[in-house]
């Protein structure tokens, strides 16, 4: 639904880095070669979108641009070059965008411009996100969803597809040091956003997870959120206390006869060389692996070499996932391997309009442990 005529739609723009937004009224855009258009039905706020647009974050991004996340949209149009996506299609949009001719440079649709030279040039020519009425994707963006299958047959509710796109990051770092089934993987923080992603995911893959937090609370909730999908020994909890000898002999009692084969890292900033890192690393079982996806952005953080060296540790960082990585997701969560949503035993996604995106971003931000999702709806009056 477009707010005044069928040529205009709403969106939330910023005219100047860590400027304030503003909801205005812009030209649709029109579907080019290489790119859809779609309806945002839904674009997910994350723990920090308030930090990246008030610029605590530091974010470098191009302006002016409507701002944005991932989302769940219909396809509105498709360019001439389309083959497979039609209108009308309900899609997942990854705001992973990479250059289609060299793939290394990458960079976030609205949130940041990446590293690299190429990456800001290519995101001056798609600066504008998903918090808006409409939005034009590069092609490879857009994931046809098998609607029958998820809304039908599984019952899922827009929001709750959402949640896709927060698993879909730790699904990148698992995927990529080849988590298996009966495996055994640390997750830390366990209590955050991505970390409570992280552990849904992991048991989903049929590994056993070791979630260690500072929050007790949290980590009590998550015993108890997949109690009735997974025994008991399938999810344990170790308590972040500082203290690096505590730790990890929490990690062996926790582990018991069997070994620890992985580490999945999703520190903030805010933990750069907390102890539970060492303690993660210094419990691995020879060859294990790690898969850093944390936030910290200093170039010092602290490894234990001659533990990973003699241990034969493989440390794998990971920026988000790959295109290739998507569609395998997607059949995880279709086949019914991976609930979303209350099947997950999820609260309802907190819904905002455009107009409310300063709510929203509070919201995001103080219920990030609750693995409660918030999301905007730019329809919504
Ligand atoms: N690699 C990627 O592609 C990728 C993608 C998305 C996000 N990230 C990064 O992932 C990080 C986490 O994101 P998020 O949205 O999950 O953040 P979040 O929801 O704010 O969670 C942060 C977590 O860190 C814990 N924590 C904070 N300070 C700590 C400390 N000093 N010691 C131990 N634990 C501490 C918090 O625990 P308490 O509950 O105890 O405070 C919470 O569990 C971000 O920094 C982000 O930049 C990376």
């Amino acid at each position: 639904m477009t707010s005044t005529t069928t040529t205009t739609m709403k969106a939330l723009r910023q005219h100047r880095q860590y400027e304030p937004l503003v909801v205005e009224e812009v030209a649709i855009p029109t579907a080019e070669p290489g790119s859809a258009v779609l309806e945002v039905l839904a674009a997910g706020v994350i723990s920090y979108t308030r930090d990246v647009y008030d610029g605590t974050r530091k974010y470098p991004y191009v302006t002016p641009l409507t701002t944005g996340s991932s989302a769940i949209g219909r396809i509105h149009a498709v360019g001439p070059d389309s083959t497979k996506l039609q209108k009308g299609q309900l899609v997942l949009f990854d705001i992973t965008v990479r250059s289609r001719d060299d793939s290394s440079h990458v960079f976030l649709s609205a949130i940041i411009s990446g590293f690299t030279e190429g990456s800001r040039k290519l995101m001056q020519h798609w600066a504008d996100g998903t918090y808006a009425e409409y939005v034009k994707a590069p092609l490879e963006n857009v994931f046809a969803l098998d609607e029958a299958r998820l809304m039908g047959e599984l019952g899922y509710k827009i929001p709750d597809l959402l949640s896709m796109t927060r698993l879909l990051v730790p699904w990148g770092g698992l995927i990529d040091i080849n988590l298996a089934p009966g495996e055994t993987v640390v997750v830390a923080p366990a209590t955050g956003s991505f970390g409570t992603g992280a552990v849904q995911l992991a048991l989903a893959m049929g590994a056993r997870v070791i979630a260690m937090g500072r929050n007790a609370r949290v980590l009590a909730q998550l015993r108890e959120k997949f109690s009735e999908q997974y025994p008991a020994d399938r999810l344990l909890t170790v308590p972040i206390t500082g203290n690096l000898e505590e730790e990890m002999t929490a990690l062996k009692a926790a582990a018991g006869t069997r070994p620890i084969d992985a580490f999945y890292d999703i520190s903030p900033d805010a933990a750069t060389n907390a102890t539970y890192f060492k303690a993660a690393i210094m419990s691995l079982r020879h060859s294990g692996r790690i898969s850093l996806m944390g936030g910290q952005r200093s170039e010092d953080v602290k490894i234990p070499y001659h533990r990973v060296m003699h241990w034969n540790l493989q440390l794998k960082g990971k920026w988000m996932y790959e295109r290739e990585d998507v569609p395998k997701f997607l059949r995880l969560v279709e086949a019914g391997n991976l609930s979303l949503g209350g099947r997950a035993g999820a609260a309802a996604v907190k819904e905002f309009s455009l107009e409310q995106w300063k709510e929203a971003f509070d919201y995001a931000s103080e219920h990030a442990s609750d693995g409660q999702g918030t999301c905007l709806v730019p329809a919504k009056a």
